[in-house]
């Protein structure tokens, strides 16, 4: 989604934002800009579409200066064009945001009435020309930035630079994340530490509501009060950003493949007898819980519905999973015994956030489970586990599913360990089962020119619906996300067993069907499905194990023979070609994989 870049130094600035806003580049956008001060003058480069849009424009007309702001802009007031990219300016002030102004309507009336003017269909615009009214009425800069952030609604973090100065970048955070880099007489400002990773591993981290004053020698911040205050430095260790396919034609693609590697880690993590013990979660009254909350967006919203399986089997608490952007807005009841599990790849997706606060406020306990662990969940939350599947660049989320399913299995394990719910060898069995995890996941990847051949045929339809029964109906929902968001086919996710009562009016010749059915207890269930489909003429595509395969003998247009696994890891294994199966579909349809339109990887408005 929108990131942010400043930088105040002895060097040229706009090389150094182009190359920091690359680094951004994979949470998705649709224009950028960026602003520096030369002569004590605002010069703004602007362009929509890709980053190398405005590196060219940049070379054609170059800007000087050893300030300056950059930002990349996910749209969402006006469409994405150069005039609503950021940053945004008036006569003395530009800005870059992140987040939503939810008043600018009443702003935006305010200053035409005293004679400002707008270019841009932004709600971000208003932050400009507000703050350049209040310097304009004689305020310092501070005193303009401080009345400026007073009266804005909404969520945010913001740049602002000001002409003729250019020792100076002021800061406002509210909602959205804002930190900033310490270097040798030079400082860095951005919306994500990664976007600093090669420059510097001293960063300040903003709260909530603080303003901040930033120099090439210092950085004054101001708590939402507007004292000055103080916030520790810390140093992070980021890797600088693999930024590389390794002979793979997409990230996409590249992180499938690295699931052997990282669902390998996250099982070593979560494998030892007494492994939560050891972990910041070890406080949490697992004995005393009576029920469990499981919450994320998206393909996290689909693990914690995978999981609400594990809970209520394997720990004997019910599990209960929901979108994380409803939890909030119906009033959600949050019980003393009841834990709140968050689910979050970027630990930054506003609606994740917005229900973990909501949680905090109402002071019930709460787990995080990220793959960012400087993110702003890790540092709102009260416990937080890493899901350790490194980096994910493509805004498909892959990799991190399945991690995020093995930390869920592990936990659910363990807590039924604790709350002996499970026997010392019924965990070690579990816990077998889990360590061939790795080796059956290659042996999956192993089917991907098979998948291929199914990609060609769904490519040719419109539509398409994924089902299966119990744990194979949230994997059922999180194959039909991924086809639509990478190939743009519309699907739809489902319960085997709701078909009948209304969705089966869409079967025909050209509404295809993907089958998810391990031979397990529920296989003739689900066959009874499929012989329903057929007989309307719906086209099918079974994936399930040689047993099951075996039985519907040829019955249906495709099948996809894959190892037999113990039901409870199959949503892990049975995940794997639905993934491949949105890849595959994506690229034969001629698609950018890897930035699907109107999508962004981290979604930091709500
Ligand atoms: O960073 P998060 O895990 O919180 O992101 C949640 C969703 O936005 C994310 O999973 C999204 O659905 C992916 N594009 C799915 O592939």
């Amino acid at each position: 989604m929108c990131g942010i870049i400043g930088y105040l130094g002895n060097n040229e600035a706009s090389p150094i934002l182009l190359e920091s806003l690359r680094r951004l580049e994979y949470r998705g956008y649709d224009s950028a800009g960026i602003t520096t001060i030369h002569r004590g003058k605002l010069q703004t480069r602007k362009a929509a579409g890709r980053l190398v849009n405005l590196s060219d424009l940049l070379v054609r007309d170059p800007i000087r200066g050893a300030i300056g702001i950059g930002h990349t802009r996910w749209a969402t007031h006006g469409k994405a064009t150069v005039n609503n990219a950021h940053p945004h300016s008036s006569n003395n002030v530009s800005v870059v945001h992140n987040g939503i102004i939810e008043n600018h309507r009443e702003i935006k009336k305010h200053l035409i009435l005293k004679g400002y003017s707008f270019g841009s269909e932004t709600d971000t615009e208003v932050i400009p020309v507000l703050c350049q009214k209040f310097l304009d009425q004689g305020c310092s800069y501070k005193g303009s930035v401080h009345k400026t952030v007073d009266m804005l609604k909404g969520q945010f973090a913001i740049c602002f630079l000001f002409e003729k100065n250019d020792d100076l970048i002021f800061l406002a955070r509210r909602g959205s994340p804002l930190v900033i880099g310490h270097g040798a007489s030079t400082m860095y400002v951005a919306s994500d530490a990664l976007a600093l990773a090669g420059l510097t591993k001293e960063i300040t981290y903003l709260e909530d509501g603080d303003t901040a004053a930033v120099s090439r020698n210092k950085a004054t911040i101001y708590s939402k009060d507007h004292q000055e205050t103080k916030r520790p430095k810390s140093i992070v260790s980021i890797n600088a950003i693999d930024l590389h396919k390794r002979g793979f034609k997409h990230f996409m693609l590249k992180e499938i493949h690295e699931q052997p590697k990282v669902l390998a880690k996250a099982i070593e993590n979560v494998s030892a007898d007494n492994w939560l013990a050891s972990t910041s979660a070890s406080s949490l009254p697992f004995k005393e819980l009576e029920g469990i909350n499981l919450l994320g967006c998206g393909t996290a919203a689909y693990a914690c519905a995978v999981a609400s399986y594990w809970f209520e089997n394997l720990a004997k608490l019910p599990g209960r999973a929901e979108i994380a952007s409803e939890f909030k807005y119906r009033n959600a009841m949050i019980k003393p015994n009841d834990l709140s599990i968050f689910v979050s790849q970027s630990g930054e997706t506003a609606d994740t956030l917005a229900a973990l606060r909501y949680v905090i406020d109402q002071q019930g306990h709460n787990l995080s489970l990220l793959n960012n662990l400087i993110s702003t969940m890790a540092k709102e939350g009260t416990h937080s586990l890493p899901i350790h599947a490194d980096l994910e660049i493509s805004v498909a989320s892959t990799k991190a599913f399945t991690c995020q399913l093995i930390v869920l299995l592990g936990l659910a394990l363990a807590i039924g360990k604790i709350r002996n719910k499970l026997e010392q060898h019924e965990y070690n069995e579990f816990q077998e089962v889990i360590s061939h995890i790795p080796a059956l996941t290659n042996i999956v990847l192993g089917l991907s020119d098979e998948v291929r051949k199914i990609a060609q045929f769904i490519s040719e339809f419109p539509n398409a619906l994924f089902i299966g029964r119990g744990l194979m109906y949230p994997t059922a929902l999180e194959g039909a996300l991924k086809l639509k968001e990478i190939s743009y086919i519309h699907s739809e996710g489902m319960a085997a067993g709701e078909l009948k009562h209304g969705p089966i009016s869409l079967i025909e010749k050209s509404f295809p069907t993907i089958v998810l059915a391990p031979s397990d207890h529920l296989f003739e269930k689900t066959k009874s499905n499929m012989v329903e489909i057929q007989s309307r003429n719906g086209p099918i595509i079974l994936l399930s194990d040689a047993d099951g395969v075996e039985d519907i003998s040829g019955e249906v247009d495709f099948s996809l023979t894959l190892p037999k696994v113990h039901s409870l890891v199959a949503p892990i294994i049975y995940s794997i070609p639905l993934q491949l199966l949105a890849y595959h579909t994506g690229v034969i349809k001629g698609l950018d994989v890897d930035n699907p339109r109107h999508l962004a990887k981290s979604v930091t408005v709500e």
